[in-house]
């Protein structure tokens, strides 16, 4: 099973694909977090692509494709892979489909996180991580239950993404509906499209995608 989580940012992709990744077994594989990774690295693509995230621009399709494919090529994405803020462009996708197919896959679903615009920047502000395990928060939705505490490891080190500012967030929603919207309508035609409706509540949105992924596994 291989699904795509499209949506603009904040739409609820990495809290999402964490949770399918433990129900279902699957693997998450977030192009943003291996680009901060290359980021922290200091290697030569995490170099290029720095200032580019830091503005809210989309990183070129040949660094992002390259970071992709090696991590596609490990092991573990054998038992399957949510593509999470991948692809984001018509070239990522057509790189995605030729790099599935020459391990005989393709892409099972490709389920869209329909939100208001609006919304996004509150949830992006609002929104910070856990420094050890990477769990998702936010100020208002999504609270440790002990305050200070990681609910998943009892960590007490959070974060915030650089990105993650009211100017920033409207650079990336622009870059969304320019390059990444257009996907939707590129899955209507390879027929494996599916939305969900992102505005209810995490839970929620959990219980709608859970029901779609049951369908295709
Ligand atoms: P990336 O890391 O992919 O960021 P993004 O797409 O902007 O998505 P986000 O991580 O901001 O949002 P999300 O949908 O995962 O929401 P989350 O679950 O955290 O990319 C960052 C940058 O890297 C890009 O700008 C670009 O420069 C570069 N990049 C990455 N991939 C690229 C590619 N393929 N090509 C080119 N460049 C690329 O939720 C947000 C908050 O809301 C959280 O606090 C959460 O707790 C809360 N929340 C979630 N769901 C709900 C809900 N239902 N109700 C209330 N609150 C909720
Ligand atoms: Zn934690």
């Amino acid at each position: 099973v291989n699904l795509v989580l499209l949506g603009p940012p904040g739409a609820g992709k990495g809290t999402q694909a964490r949770k399918l990744q433990d129900r279902f077994g699957l693997v998450q594989l977030s192009t943003g977090d291996l680009l901060r990774a290359a980021v922290a690295e200091g290697t030569e693509a995490g170099l290029a692509a720095k200032a580019v995230m830091e503005a809210g621009g989309l990183v070129s399709d040949e660094i992002v494709v390259n970071i992709l494919r090696d991590r596609l090529g490990q092991a573990d994405c054998e038992s399957g892979v949510i593509f999470d803020g991948f692809p984001r462009t018509a070239p990522q996708a057509e790189a995605l489909d030729a790099l599935l197919a020459e391990n005989n896959s393709a892409i099972t679903a490709a389920i869209s996180l329909e939100v208001d615009d609006a919304a996004m920047v509150e949830r992006i502000s609002g929104r910070y991580t856990c420094a050890g395990c990477g769990e998702g928060y936010h100020d208002s939705f999504k609270q440790p239950q002990t305050a200070g505490t990681c609910d998943n490891c009892g960590g007490h080190d959070f974060k915030r993404r650089a990105d993650d500012n009211a100017e920033t967030v409207s650079k990336r929603l622009e870059a969304y509906h320019a390059e990444t919207a257009p996907l939707i309508d590129h899955y209507g035609k390879e027929g494996v499209l599916k939305h969900v409706d992102a505005m209810q509540a995490i839970d929620s949105v959990e219980a709608q995608l859970a029901s779609l992924v049951a369908l295709e596994i």
